[in-house]
């Protein structure tokens, strides 16, 4: 069979993207330019990117990546078990476990790559996943390779996996997975309630906390502060490419399942380490969120309430969330895809989800304006968003809809 013949097979249907006359993924950006993205000759308010803290553009996290590069060069060229692991890997684990309140972490190459392999390297046929619906792709992924029974249960409905728990018997080990803060409405995992339930039931919790490390809790340290679970008993996983502004995942947990993982877990004994420069910039990132995070934190969480204020007052319908995600919330995927194409040509850039990111029949135009705009080109994104819609697609649709279900 000829490749090409593949793409058949895959189903894409791209009929939304050819109506619309407006494809919103994989653009290509420029450079920044005064913190801010350019495409051709314009330039672009980021609402797109998960730079919570603003600190993708910070100078001292570009020197600090720029040694670490004259220091150990551009790549480790290698897997961290055999010629990967520079003094400075040792150093962010250590750096994160205690940041994060773990006995101990582990660096992979990605969150995704982590939460693929960790779930499957912990899970095996014979044992039963308990997964929050709404759970990161790479979650799902991860259960689905484990080869073991796996259970959704509705988002955030305590209920429903208690009910769930108490059907799961003879099964030989119990997992119940979810994300800390739901990346595409902000809406944030009841935690303590998933340990109380994991102790009863003899279940282990694993957590991404991917959009919480950086963003939720008093001093930013992610959603173990946030629900003051000190002695969190389960797997604790993050990517390092949002509010930390690099890239790379982080495992935590048990020190001696740490040191386990380092020799069982595939997708980190058989991948080339993370760069020394990401590394590097991670440590310079942490650093910053450590001494800085109450003014940088206070600057997120103002600018959300900036943003959420001006689109209510356009009309948008907006999805309450607890993080400072702002989820415009649309009833298909051409409202979605009209609704980016609106903010794209007044100059915004805000990610649209789609099925089958979001239920079927739904959409989200999600925007994280994060700590990084200052002064005047905020009150010009702000200008710019009362020159908004609600959009031709909105304003047909007559919407008040109700937050994702579940
Ligand atoms: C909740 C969640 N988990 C995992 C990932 C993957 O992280 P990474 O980009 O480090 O692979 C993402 C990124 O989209 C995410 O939002």
């Amino acid at each position: 069979m000829h490749s090409a013949d593949f793409s058949k097979l895959l189903d894409i249907d791209r009929s939304p993207l050819e109506t619309g006359g407006f494809n919103p993924y994989y653009r290509s950006l420029g450079g920044l330019q005064h913190g801010q993205p350019w495409i051709g000759r314009s330039p672009f308010f980021d609402l797109a990117s998960n730079d919570y803290l603003g600190l993708s553009s910070d100078r001292r996290i570009h020197e600090a990546m720029d040694s670490a590069i004259r220091e150990y060069g551009s790549s480790m060229c290698g897997t961290p078990i055999a010629t990967g692991y520079a003094s400075i890997f040792a150093q962010l684990e250590a750096e994160l476990a205690q940041f994060i309140g773990l006995p101990s972490a582990v660096l992979f190459p990605s969150c995704y790559q982590a939460n693929v392999s960790i779930l499957s390297t912990i899970a095996k046929p014979g044992d039963v996943i308990l997964i929050d619906h709404y759970a990161h792709a790479s979650l799902g992924q991860g259960a689905k390779a484990a080869g073991c029974k796996v259970k959704p249960f509705l988002h955030n409905d305590m209920g429903h996996l208690e009910t769930q728990l108490a059907a799961c018997t003879g099964f030989h080990r119990k997992f119940i997975v979810t994300e800390s803060v739901f990346s595409t409405e902000g809406s944030l995992a009841p935690l303590r309630s998933i340990v109380e339930l994991s102790r009863r039931y003899e279940a282990v919790p694993v957590v991404d906390d991917s959009h919480g490390l950086g963003v939720i809790g008093a001093s930013g340290r992610g959603i173990l502060e946030h629900d003051a679970l000190g002695d969190f008993p389960g797997i604790y996983t993050a990517s390092l490419g949002k509010a930390l502004a690099n890239a790379g995942g982080v495992v935590a947990g048990d020190a001696e399942f740490i040191e386990a993982i380092r020799y069982s877990c595939p997708g980190l004994i058989y991948s080339t380490a993370l760069s020394p420069a990401s590394v590097a910039g991670t440590l310079a990132a942490l650093e910053i969120v450590r001494s800085e995070f109450s003014r940088l934190g206070d600057v997120m969480w103002k600018n959300h309430q900036l943003l959420m204020k001006s689109l209510k007052e356009q009309g948008f319908c907006l999805s309450e969330g607890s993080a400072p995600i702002a989820a415009i919330l649309a009833d298909s995927t051409t409202h979605t895809l009209a609704l980016a194409k609106d903010f794209f040509q007044k100059g915004i850039l805000a990610t649209p989800f789609i099925p089958p990111s979001v239920p079927q029949g739904r959409g989200v135009l999600r925007c994280i304006l994060g700590a990084k705009l200052t002064g005047l080109s905020l009150e010009d994104l702000i200008e710019s968003i009362h020159h908004l819609g609600p959009s031709e697609a909105e304003r047909a649709a007559g919407l008040s809809l109700e937050p994702l279900p579940a």
